[in-house]
């Protein structure tokens, strides 16, 4: 595979997200990063992205990255987006109509509308749009992907997704601007904590399932009483496929870490996963004993040998996981330079439309939140 170029918007230095995309794209050596405006300040953007190499190609902003990016030769063959969420559209926007492929942060964008304008403009320019649900690159979430579909816990019935944390759980600390903009509709839209962190485990129910959301009923509260936006929120859901839901997201759960994980039961047999013990996927056949399937172990699914790395035993994480999701792309990109085929094993890096179903649920959850738990289609109109 000839060696690509790749950008990346924020990310900045002391950034959360940042890091965690540099060593996603540069693990394989496949991307090279080339360019970016890396920080809301144009000085200290420059500033970081020349010492991180990127010499006349660190940028002060993003409009700035665009007009020189698109006359030369030798641009950028992606553009990571990992700025905060309300510019997400705008760049992403300008980015796909400009000729390069985008890899945006959750949540896609703010609102359903900017969503379906994400999806036809990637239809469109024939782009690729892709969207960091980055948990997916995990080998055995992909693993438990390929078990399903290959039928090895019969047909799903019970899907239990779970995204709660414990970081915001502190009442003294609510007025701290690093956390009270996340509850403030001004700033952070119709939804805090499901936004945030819910979509992750509701587009994980449907990556592994292989079904879509079509309905909801959410209970969202507060448990904070200054904040406006939920920091706790308990969600059922219908799935395309039959699959029923349970999904509890939270971000005042003392003693939770990270708190992804998610659980699916079938007619003849469950697997569960958790984000902070990413090796180890626990099987359980109907009237058999549990077993323990370790990432790296021989006669995985060619989806799970794709993505594993290091050697059984040794421990891989989030980074990689990252990685993955990035090599599906570079698959996905050299595929079109080559005017090849993509490898399939490749060809399941989340996408705009699945950022799209992301805000409708969004919505939907706010909406329902409101009335008392009615439900609501969760579907984007576009796809109803
Ligand atoms: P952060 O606040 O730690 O960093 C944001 C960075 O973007 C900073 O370096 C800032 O200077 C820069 N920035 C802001 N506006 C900019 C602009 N207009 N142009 C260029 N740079 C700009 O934020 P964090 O936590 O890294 O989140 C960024 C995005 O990543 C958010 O959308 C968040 O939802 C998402 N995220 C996704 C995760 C995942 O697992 N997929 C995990 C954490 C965050």
């Amino acid at each position: 595979m000839k060696k690509l170029k790749w950008g990346m918007i924020g990310g900045g230095e002391g950034s959360q997200i940042g890091p965690a995309h540099r060593l996603g794209a540069g693990l394989d050596g496949v991307f090279e990063f080339s360019a970016g405006a890396l920080d809301h300040r144009p000085d200290y953007g420059i500033d970081y992205g020349q010492r991180l190499g990127l010499g006349d190609r660190a940028y002060g902003g993003w409009e700035e990255m665009l007009e020189a990016e698109k006359k030369r030769d030798d641009r950028v063959d992606l553009v990571t987006v990992a700025t905060p969420n309300a510019t997400h559209f705008e760049i992403t926007k300008a980015f796909l109509e400009n000729g390069f492929h985008v890899l945006c942060e959750k949540p896609m964008t703010m609102t359903i509308e900017e969503g379906e304008d994400i999806v036809e403009i990637a239809k469109k320019t024939g782009n690729i749009c892709a969207v960091n649900y980055g948990y997916t690159g995990y080998s055995l979430v992909r693993h438990m992907r390929a078990m399903i579909a290959r039928g090895d816990i019969g047909k799903v019935r019970l899907v239990n997704a779970e995204f709660a944390h414990g970081h915001h759980a502190d009442a003294t600390d609510a007025d701290n601007p690093r956390v009270r903009w996340r509850y403030d509709p001004a700033q952070a839209g119709v939804s805090a904590q499901f936004a945030d962190c819910g979509i992750h485990a509701l587009h994980m129910a449907s990556f592994v399932t292989g079904q879509e959301v079509e309905k909801l009923s959410a209970d969202t509260v507060s448990c904070i009483d200054v904040r406006t936006l939920e920091d706790d929120a308990m969600v059922n859901f219908r799935m395309d496929g039959g699959a029923v839901g349970r999904l509890w997201t939270s971000s005042i759960a003392i003693g939770r870490q990270h708190g992804l994980g998610i659980q699916v039961f079938g007619e003849t047999g469950g697997l569960r996963w958790s984000q902070e013990h990413p090796n180890q996927l626990y099987y359980m056949p109907l009237g058999e004993r549990l077993q323990v399937i370790e990432r790296g172990e021989a006669n995985l699914s060619p989806e799970a040998d794709r993505t594993s790395r290091v050697t059984i035993g040794h421990a891989e994480g989030m980074p990689l996981a990252f990685a993955n999701i990035y090599a599906d792309l570079a698959e996905a990109i050299s595929a079109r330079k080559e005017s090849r085929i993509m490898d399939s094993a490749a060809n399941l890096y989340p996408r705009a439309e699945d950022g799209l179903r992301s805000m409708a649920a969004v919505f939907a959850v706010a909406q329902s939140g409101k009335e008392d738990g009615k439900w609501m289609d969760a579907r984007p109109p576009m796809f109803r």
